[in-house]
């Protein structure tokens, strides 16, 4: 069976990474997160004191790049792969609302993307690969079979976080969450490298409405179409 490369972009939490680690699964394909990598980038750069609320510094990011190693391990209990940085795992690290509100920052620096859309490009070269993000189907895999956007409104993104972070047992409030959220719309979708736009052939997935069985059945046919039209 022919296989084919998933691209899935949208806002911050509206359920990306949820369906394309079903879909995944489902037909035995590579998932790859690639805000998570970007997430990584910025744990480091807090780690090593280059970012806090007051002060960015870009020029000792960029000239430590070249010392970031992120790579993936599957794990088997979870199901799915989780990201490491120089060799740790920092899985849990990089989901805090602070990494959240450093991370649109960090993913507008060129150099950083240049990096990180190199090693997605390398992931995804032999297909069978479901990759979300901001920029899978208009840079990273342009040529992608089939593309999805998925939307939902502000609110309900910011009330699924919340819930996230306070099941994880984290003490936030719901209205620094949305404007978390918000926050990170703006920037992701204005800045000029490779902003948050949908690709012209991609899908519209608005799942405001949607439980994630109908979410995964819909895409699901998507998919299985699409890889039709490819046999
Ligand atoms: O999907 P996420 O919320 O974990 O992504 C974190 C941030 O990384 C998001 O605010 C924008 C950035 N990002 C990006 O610029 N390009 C990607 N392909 C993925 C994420």
């Amino acid at each position: 069976m022919n296989k084919i490369t998933i691209a899935i972009d949208g806002f911050s939490s509206t359920g990306k990474s949820t369906v394309a680690k079903q879909i995944a699964k489902h037909l035995g394909y590579v998932y790859v997160d690639t805000g998570a990598m970007y997430r990584a980038v910025t744990f480091y750069a807090m780690q090593n004191g280059f970012i806090n609320p007051d002060d960015f510094n870009v020029e000792a990011l960029v000239y430590h790049l070249p010392q970031i190693e992120i790579s993936f391990k599957f794990n088997d209990a979870l199901g799915f792969a989780e990201v490491y940085l120089n060799g740790k795992n920092i899985e849990k690290d990089i989901r805090t609302l602070e990494v959240s509100s450093f991370v649109s920052k960090v993913a507008a620096i060129s150099e950083v993307r240049h990096k990180l859309v190199e090693q997605q490009q390398r992931m995804g070269k032999d297909k069978g690969v479901v990759m979300d993000g901001r920029d899978i189907g208009t840079v990273v895999f342009p040529e992608a079979e089939l593309k999805l956007f998925m939307t939902a409104s502000a609110e309900t993104r910011a009330e699924r976080r919340y819930q996230e972070l306070i099941e994880r047992g984290d003490k936030v409030d719901y209205e620094a969450v949305l404007n978390n959220v918000k926050e990170r719309d703006h920037i992701d979708s204005t800045r000029k490298d490779s902003p948050l736009v949908k690709a012209k052939d991609a899908i519209d997935i608005d799942n405001s409405n949607m439980t994630l069985d109908e979410q995964f059945n819909k895409i699901l046919q998507l998919v299985n179409m699409t890889i039709e039209d490819y046999e």
